[in-house]
Parts: structure tokens; sequence; C-alpha cells
């Protein structure tokens, strides 16, 4: 019964998934792991503000703290009536710094998984702008999405913060920023955040705090599974692991089984044996130099980089036409 199951869902193609399909699909593998992308229900984004509001958590502020000047050059090239599309747009705090310089945005789409949320701070963001079309997209980016009110007379900028982008594989990310280029189109823009290599002892702060809300943030995958699809997750019995792979130029998140044991997740179970792990999480770091590559494989022109004074973390900005 389990393995007609799990074969089944192993035939399925994983780009069109629902949850449960890939849950059992993920904690089926030799190596178990879990996508990133359902860290993020109603618990999860709330864990994930307040991870923004932790001292060791550089990459948040960081980039707040950037993103006033950056939009002040952007005014300065960018000329005319622009549509602004945001990529994981989670609270929108970080739009409301890049809108404040800009002149000409006539609608805002931010795109994001976590439905709930993005209605709730799109309403309050309305009332902040009122000369801006404020368009809420609740979607899985790295689906095709059909972009409402297309106008090709109008620019496109297309904004991707917070190194969302770590999450892929260096080459999911070429993809994900070629399909963003060709959603675009021809003279669009596209502005974005990557976090930057350097000292392991930093980022493994980042990711490792002190008041443990990562951890929480990392075993709330497993409380949803719960919550949502019937699991039997006792997190007692699972650790947060992160460290800084250097090889591979990436935090990983883990969640390690601290005893021998099974777990069902609707009636499918899993065994655990002791020290044996979830992977739940990727999250690439770039030099500049390294980013460049990746965005020009995929068809981009850089037309300026920004980096802080301590190089804790980057922005690009990318042009789709010559
Ligand atoms: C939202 C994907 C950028 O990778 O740093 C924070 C998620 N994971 N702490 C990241 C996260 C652990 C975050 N991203």
């Amino acid at each position: 019964m389990r393995t007609s199951i799990l074969k089944k869902i192993r035939a399925v193609d994983t780009a069109k998934n629902t949850y449960l399909e890939d849950v059992l699909h993920g904690l089926g593998r030799k190596q178990k792991s879990l996508p990133s992308k359902y860290f993020y229900d109603d618990a999860g984004v709330k864990l994930f503000d307040e991870i923004c509001r932790l001292d060791e958590y550089y990459l948040y502020h960081t980039e707040l703290r950037m993103l006033p000047q950056i939009s002040q050059e952007l005014s300065q090239m960018i000329s005319g009536e622009l549509d602004v599309i945001e990529f994981g747009a989670g609270s929108l705090i970080k739009i409301r710094l890049l809108l404040e310089h800009l002149n000409g945005v006539r609608h805002y789409m931010p795109i994001d998984i976590a439905g709930n949320y993005l209605r709730k701070a799109t309403s309050q963001l309305r009332d902040e702008l009122n000369d801006i079309k404020v368009t809420p997209i609740e979607a899985d980016f790295t689906n095709t999405i059909k972009l409402p009110d297309c106008d090709d007379d109008i620019t496109r900028m297309g904004f991707f913060p917070g190194s969302t982008i770590g999450n892929f594989s260096p080459t999911q990310s070429a993809f994900l920023l070629e399909k963003f280029r060709k959603s675009l189109g021809g003279n669009s823009w596209l502005l974005v955040g990557v976090d930057t290599k350097k000292s392991p002892s930093i980022l493994h702060r980042a990711y490792n705090d002190g008041a443990g809300i990562t951890a929480m943030f990392n075993k709330n995958l497993l409380l949803r599974i719960n919550r949502e699809l019937d699991g039997t997750f006792d997190i007692d019995q699972f650790a947060h692991y992160a460290f800084y792979n250097i090889q591979e130029g990436r935090i990983e998140m883990h969640l390690v089984s601290l005893t021998d044991q099974k777990v069902s997740v609707s009636g499918v179970r899993f065994s655990f044996q002791r020290g044996e792990s979830i992977h739940t999480e990727n999250s690439y770091k770039y030099s500049p130099e390294e980013f460049s590559k990746l965005a020009e494989f995929a068809g981009w022109r850089i037309k300026r980089q920004w980096q802080d004074e301590n190089q804790l973390f980057s922005h690009h900005l990318l042009y789709a036409g010559l």
C-alpha cells in the first residue's frame, strides 16, 4: 500500500504538485527534504517577521537601509510611466521605501504565496498610496503568472528583494531570472536583493539566533504538516540545525531527528533514525561577480550594483533591453 502511493507520487511532475504530494515526495527521499516555500503559512509569516526584527538577521535591516538611496538613483535612470511587480512581497515594508522617490508609478502588483497576509498588507498600503493602483496576486512566483492590466507602452520594473533568490540553486535561479525577463517584457528592469558571501560566523549567527526564533520558524514546517495534512510530528523530537556549506556557498537548514521514530502524514508512514535529517532550506550567497554572471546568463544586462559599507548585502539593477 505504502510503496504504491509513493511510486505514484514520484511520477507526478513536481512543478505542479499539491502540498500533500510535495510533502510525501520529499519525505520519501533518501535525504528527506521539504520545499522551503511551505514555511509561509500565517504562523510562518509571523515568525519570519520576527526574524526580521532580530539584530543577528542582518539581511533585513541592511537591505532596508540601502533602499532610500537606491530609489533616489532609480528615479534618475527610469523615466515615464512605470508598473512595479514584486516577487515574494511579504509584508510590503520594502516597497514603501522604493516608491518613496520613484515618480510615474501607475500600478503596483505584489505577488506572494501567503494570500491572507498579502491582502491585509495591501489594504493598508492602498490607504497610503492614493494615486497608485495596487493589485495583490496570490501565487507561487515560480509558476508562470499572467500579469493583469498589461500595457506595452508602460515600462515594467520587477522587484525581487530579501535574497529570496537564495532559496533556489544557481541553475534554478538562472531559469527564474529568465522567466521573469520573459514575463516582464522587452524594456523592463529588475531590482534584485542578494545576500553576499562573507564570514561564516556572521552567516551562522543570522540563522542561529539566540532567542530561538529561527528554530521555531524551521519547526513550524512540521507543525503545519500536523495542522493541514494530518501529520503526527512531535517537534520536541527534532532539533533545528543550520550551518554554512562553504563548497556550495549556502546556508543549509535541517531538522534532525533526536531519536528513532515513526511519523505519519495523511496515513503514510515514514521512519526516522536518530541523527537523520530533513533538509528544509538552502540560502545561497553570491559575490557581486558571481551574481552578475548568473544574471547575464539569464539574458539580463547589469546596469548598477550596490553594496552597503560592510558588504553584508547587495542590490543588482538589471535591464532587459540593450
Ligand atoms: C526569506 C528566504 C530570504 O533564506 O534568509 C530566514 C528565509 N530562513 N531565516 C533566508 C530564512 C531562515 C530567508 N529568505
